[in-house]
């Protein structure tokens, strides 16, 4: 589903439409991104236990596994694909596969805002129940458009979810979807013919160039920003985003006085 609105709009769509008031969910943060997600869920009555991470680092399978175990049961687990504050991509496979073997029917959400398009991901194969994404990130056009996908398992929790939603209710959208093709609100329409427009470029290019592209640039950005003496935030390389590279600056430079 589409939904004209941003990243951020993503997120509020994904906790209000499959989760219901005082739900245990468990947010796993490597960023402002996931901070912000989690605070999400808590402004809906949602019990947040959060596990964090320093800034700059992925989250940690071994760590994650262990504290899933310790805080089960819970309804869903919340996680960043590519936190953009830090420029860390997150192994969402590994980190998906956990939940399913801990919590089988736990939901596993996924913030792709800035990696979806531009980073591998594949929603099904790795089993992961709701993706969402911004137009303004990998999709190459200017903000307003938050596409969103949700598996069975989340259409069958969105029947029993009980968290207020007007905007975002993904029934009446689908059902207008369904039914007419279009938006149950106005569409911002200018924003899909550029979206039209970016995806006939992306599919001349191809999945897989797109995202040696990005690797390419990725890889070429880190080395000149290491080459100049700075540093990544990202610590350990691996992780590194090859879609947004944050860079530890080592002087503090004072803002100009007029
Ligand atoms: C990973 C991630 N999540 C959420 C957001 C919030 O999106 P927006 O600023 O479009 O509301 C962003 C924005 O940069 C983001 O990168």
């Amino acid at each position: 589903m589409t939904y004209p609105a941003s990243g951020t709009g993503g997120q509020e769509c994904a906790v209000v439409n499959v989760f219901s008031p005082g739900d245990h969910v468990v947010s796993i943060i490597i960023g402002n991104f996931g901070t912000r997600l989690a605070k999400i869920a808590e402004a809906y009555g949602l019990k947040v236990s959060r596990i964090e991470f320093s800034w700059g680092e992925a989250a940690d399978p071994a760590i994650v596994e262990a504290r899933l175990k310790e805080l089960t049961p819970y309804k869903g687990v919340l996680m960043t694909h590519n936190e953009t504050s830090t420029g860390v991509t997150n192994n969402i496979r590994t980190l998906a596969s956990i939940v399913r073997t801990v919590s089988p029917e736990a939901l596993v959400v996924v913030d792709a805002v800035s990696s979806l398009s531009s980073l591998p991901l594949e929603m099904d194969l790795w089993d992961l129940d709701v993706v969402f994404t911004g137009s303004q990130k990998g999709w190459m056009i200017p903000p307003g458009i938050m596409m969103i996908a949700a598996s069975e398992r989340a259409w069958q929790a969105h029947k029993n979810a009980k968290l207020p939603r007007f905007y975002w209710d993904w029934t009446s959208t689908r059902k207008q979807l369904d039914a007419s093709w279009q938006h149950p609100t106005t569409p911002p329409v200018s924003l899909f013919y550029a979206l039209d427009v970016a995806l006939e470029m992306m599919l001349d290019e191809g999945r897989e160039a797109i995202f040696a592209r990005h690797k390419k640039a990725g890889e070429y950005v880190r080395d000149r920003v290491q080459a100049m003496g700075l540093h990544l935030l990202a610590t350990d390389v691996r992780y590194a985003s090859n879609t947004v590279t944050a860079i530890r600056l080592l002087k503090v430079l004072k803002p100009k006085r007029y």
